[in-house]
């Protein structure tokens, strides 16, 4: 069962496969396959993953139809700016072996602390984006890891909205402020790592509502980012978790247990800055 947003003529499923750190080809065949298996549509790459190659190979040799996927994929740091942006679309387009991408988005925010000039450096990257968009080689464009500030600056500019701000957000990571903003702006988050990379789901709260809904720890964690309107993109190599993490649409959360989850305080994740990123890889 996957259910889609549809917004401003875009169109996305709103549950996900992740696959950061899926690099290991007959792996990534096995998870595209069980996850296309269960209704998963959106697999979410990026250039940095280093596994667009393993992923188009995944979705040959399993014979899944490109047009019923939805591909999503980002351009990493080294490739900032209008020409390079359009660069690096291409090399992604050729790897995964497909003349669209149903998504672009930008992977991390030109960092304050590395260039005095970070925003006109954002900005002259999502012109590329706008390019890319206009040229009908991605279908939707969007940002990853953009805090308040950076979007502020990139909409005093942007001809064209991002569609999507990919963020980590997760129980103990409800990024109250940004969502916010972000609804205020139209712009959709989606959750990375929406199980707090696996770390969260010791949480007593999270435990007590799944006992009594009869649901998993993992299952609650995705239906709260469901129910703020959120995408998620869980990750896992494990087949039964596969399947659970997409059957999250037959139960609801009260207002009451949103609220619980929300007061829980941060118990894990990935918890990257991107004011402090530095370039790494
Ligand atoms: P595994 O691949 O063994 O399933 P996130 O998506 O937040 O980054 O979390 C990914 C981590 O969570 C992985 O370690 C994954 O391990 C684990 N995971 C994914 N789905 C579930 C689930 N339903 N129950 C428990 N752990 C899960």
């Amino acid at each position: 069962m996957r259910e889609n947003l549809i917004r401003n003529g875009n169109q996305i499923p709103i549950v996900g496969l992740g696959t950061w750190q899926i690099t290991e080809r007959n792996l990534l065949k096995e998870i595209v396959r069980d996850a296309y298996d269960v209704g998963y549509r959106l697999i979410d790459t990026a250039a940095a993953y280093s596994n667009e190659i393993a992923l188009s190979k995944a979705i040959s040799e399993n014979g899944l139809p490109r047009e019923e996927l939805f591909l999503s994929d980002k351009v990493w740091n080294t490739s900032r700016g209008y020409e390079a942006v359009q660069e690096a679309c291409k090399k992604s387009l050729k790897k995964l072996k497909t003349d669209y991408l149903d998504m672009y988005l930008i992977h991390w925010p030109a960092s304050p602390k590395l260039y005095s000039n970070w925003a006109e450096i954002n900005a002259d990257t999502w012109r590329g984006m706008e390019r890319l968009y206009k040229d009908g080689l991605v279908r939707a464009i969007g940002v990853c890891n953009f805090k308040i500030h950076h979007l502020e600056e990139l909409l005093k500019e942007a001809e064209k909205k991002p569609f999507i701000n990919q963020v980590e957000m997760h129980p103990g990571l409800n990024q109250k402020e940004l969502l916010n903003y972000c609804n205020d702006k139209d712009i959709v988050i989606e959750a990375s790592s929406p199980l707090g990379n696996g770390q969260i789901l010791s949480n007593p709260v999270l435990n007590e509502i799944a006992t009594e809904k009869k649901k998993t720890p993992a299952q609650i964690c995705l239906r709260w980012g469901l129910q703020k309107g959120v995408i998620v993109i869980p990750k896992s190599s494990n087949p039964e978790r596969i399947k659970q993490n997409i059957e999250v649409f037959d139960f609801e959360l009260t207002e009451e247990d949103v609220e619980k989850i929300d007061n829980i305080p941060y118990c894990g994740g990935i918890g990257i800055d991107s004011d402090e990123v530095v370039e790494f890889g």
